[in-house]
C-alpha cells in the first residue's frame, strides 16, 4: 500500500521585517544577511498568534467536510509548547472541530518533531488504511533582539494530511537516522528564547547530514543521481546550501548543477519567512513543489531533517501523478505577497509584546490580526483561543 502526503497547508503571520533594513539597524552589511545568511524577509509573529493558532490557521486550509471525520490521530510537533502538561494538539482538535473519539498528542525533539510525526503517521496508516492523520509543525523562532541569531528568527506552521493513496508524495522505506546527545541549541525551562552555539550547530548539522545520507545510500543502494532534488531543514537558507555543497563531489557535474538549481526553488519561501523550526523542512518541500518547473510524477525527492540536541533523518519521497493540482501553490504565493512590512521600531515593539509567563490576566492585540484563529489572551490562567466567523 502507498502511504504519504495527501495535502499540505502553510500559515505565517501577515507581518514581516526587511532583512536589508534590519542589517542596517544592527550596523551590519546587508550582504551578510541577504547572502551570507541567505534571508530576505523575516515573519514577525504578533502576540495574538502562538503555536496552536498558527497550526489551526495552517490546518484549516486542508481540512474540509470530506476528510474531517476520517482524521483519527493528530500529531503536533513543536518546540514552542504553550503548556508544560496539556498538549497543544488538544486545543487544536477543539478549534478545528475534529471528532472527539480520536488520539491527539504533542511531540518534541527540536526541529525534528514534525518528521517524527510524519513517520509515526505513516506507520499508523499502514496499520489502519482508512485513517487520515493530521501532522503539524508549528513554531516561533526567537533568539532575541540584537543577538547573533536575530537574523535567523521567523515563525509559522505547516500542516499535512498523511493517508493511503496520497495525492502529492509517497514516503519510501527505509529511513536513515542518527541521534547523539549534544548541546548545540536548547531552551531551558525558564527561558522564552533559545540558547544556541550557532557555529557548532552548523557543523553538527552537516555531520548529521553526511552520516544519514551515507547510511541511507548503504541501506538502499540509492545513488545521488537517483534524486531529482534534496530538500533541507532551513534554519537559515545558507545552512542548506552549505550541506548540499558538501556532497556535490559525489555526483557528476550535470547532476550537481541540477541539485543546486532545485535547491534555489526550495529556498524561495524560507528566504521570505525565516525559520519555522519544526515546519522548516516542509516549507522547503512546499517551495520546491510550487516553484520548480522541472518536477514530474515518479521523480524522487530526498529530505534531510535535523533537530538540535540532536536527531537527524534522511528519507525519500516519490512525486505522485497530479501532484501539481493538489499543492495549492497560488494560495501560498498570495499569503506571502499580501503581507505588511513593519519598520524596525514596529518589529521590536511586536517582538517585545509577547504574553508574559505569569498568572496575570492578559489581553492580546486581536484587533490588528485578521487570521481566522487567534489567541485573545489569558484569563484565570487559561489561554483564550478564538475562531473568527468568516
Ligand atoms: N556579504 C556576504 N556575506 C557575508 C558578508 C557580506 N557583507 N558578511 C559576512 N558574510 C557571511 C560570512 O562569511 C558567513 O558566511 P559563512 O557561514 O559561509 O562563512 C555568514 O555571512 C555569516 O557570518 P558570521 O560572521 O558567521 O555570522 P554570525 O557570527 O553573526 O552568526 C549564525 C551567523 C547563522 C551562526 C547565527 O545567526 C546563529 O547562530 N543563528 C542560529 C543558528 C541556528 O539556527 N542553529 C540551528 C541549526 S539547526
Amino acid at each position: 500500500m502507498k502511504v504519504g502526503i495527501d495535502r499540505i497547508g502553510f500559515y505565517t503571520s501577515k507581518w514581516y521585517v526587511d532583512m536589508a533594513k534590519l542589517a542596517k539597524a544592527r550596523n551590519e552589511e546587508p550582504g551578510k544577511y541577504l547572502i551570507g545568511i541567505g534571508q530576505s524577509k523575516q515573519s514577525v509573529i504578533p502576540n495574538s498568534q502562538d503555536a496552536v493558532t498558527m497550526a489551526a490557521n495552517a490546518a484549516d486550509q486542508i481540512i474540509d467536510d470530506r476528510n474531517r471525520d476520517q482524521i483519527d490521530l493528530v500529531l503536533f510537533g513543536t518546540e514552542s509548547g504553550v503548556d508544560n502538561s496539556k498538549s497543544a494538539a488538544i486545543y487544536l482538535q477543539h478549534l478545528l472541530q475534529l471528532r472527539s473519539n480520536i488520539q491527539s498528542v504533542e511531540l518534541k525533539q527540536a526541529c525534528y518533531a514534525m518528521t517524527a510525526g510524519i513517520q509515526l503517521a505513516k506507520d499508523h496508516v499502514l496499520a489502519h488504511p482508512e485513517s487520515k492523520v493530521l501532522v503539524i509543525g508549528s513554531d516561533i523562532a526567537r533568539y532575541g533582539l540584537h543577538s547573533a541569531g536575530e537574523p535567523t528568527q521567523g515563525g509559522g506552521a505547516m500542516a499535512m494530511i498523511i493517508s493511503a493513496n496520497p495525492k502529492i508524495l509517497t514516503i519510501e522505506e527505509p529511513s536513515a537516522h542518527y541521534t547523539a546527545d549534544i548541546m548545540d541549541f536548547w531552551r531551558p525551562l525558564y527561558a522564552t528564547q533559545a540558547v544556541v552555539d550557532g557555529k557548532y550547530s552548523s557543523q553538527e548539522y552537516i555531520d548529521f547530514f553526511d552520516r544519514t545520507l551515507t547510511e541511507y545510500q548503504a541501506k538502499t543502494q540509492t545513488k545521488l543521481s537517483d534524486l531529482q532534488a534534496i530538500v533541507f531543514h532551513l534554519p537559515y537558507t545558507k545552512m542548506g546550501l552549505k550541506a548540499l555543497k558538501s556532497v556535490l563531489s559525489k555526483t557528476d557535474d550535470r547532476h550537481a548543477t541540477q541539485l543546486l538549481r532545485e535547491f534555489e526553488y526550495s529556498r524561495i519561501f524560507s528566504r521570505e519567512v525565516g525559520n519555522l523550526y519544526t515546519g522548516s523542512l516542509y516549507l522547503s518541500l512546499l517551495s520546491l513543489l510550487v516553484n520548480s518547473e522541472n518536477l514530474k510524477s515518479g521523480q524522487k525527492i530526498g529530505l534531510f531533517s535535523y533537530g538540535s540536541g540532536a536527531e537527524g533523518e534522511f528519507y525519500v519521497t516519490t512525486l505522485q501523478p497530479g501532484f501539481e493540482t493538489a499543492i495549492g501553490g497560488d494560495k501560498v504565493k498570495h499569503l506571502l505577497e499580501d503581507r505588511e512590512e513593519l519598520s524596525i521600531t514596529e518589529y521590536e515593539a511586536m517582538f517585545n509584546s509577547q504574553m508574559p509567563l505569569s498568572a496575570d490576566d492578559f489581553t492580546t492585540h486581536t484587533q490588528i490580526d485578521s487570521a481566522k484563529f487567534y489567541l485573545a489572551g489569558q484569563k484565570d490562567q487559561q489561554r483564550q483561543y478564538q475562531r473568527r466567523k468568516v
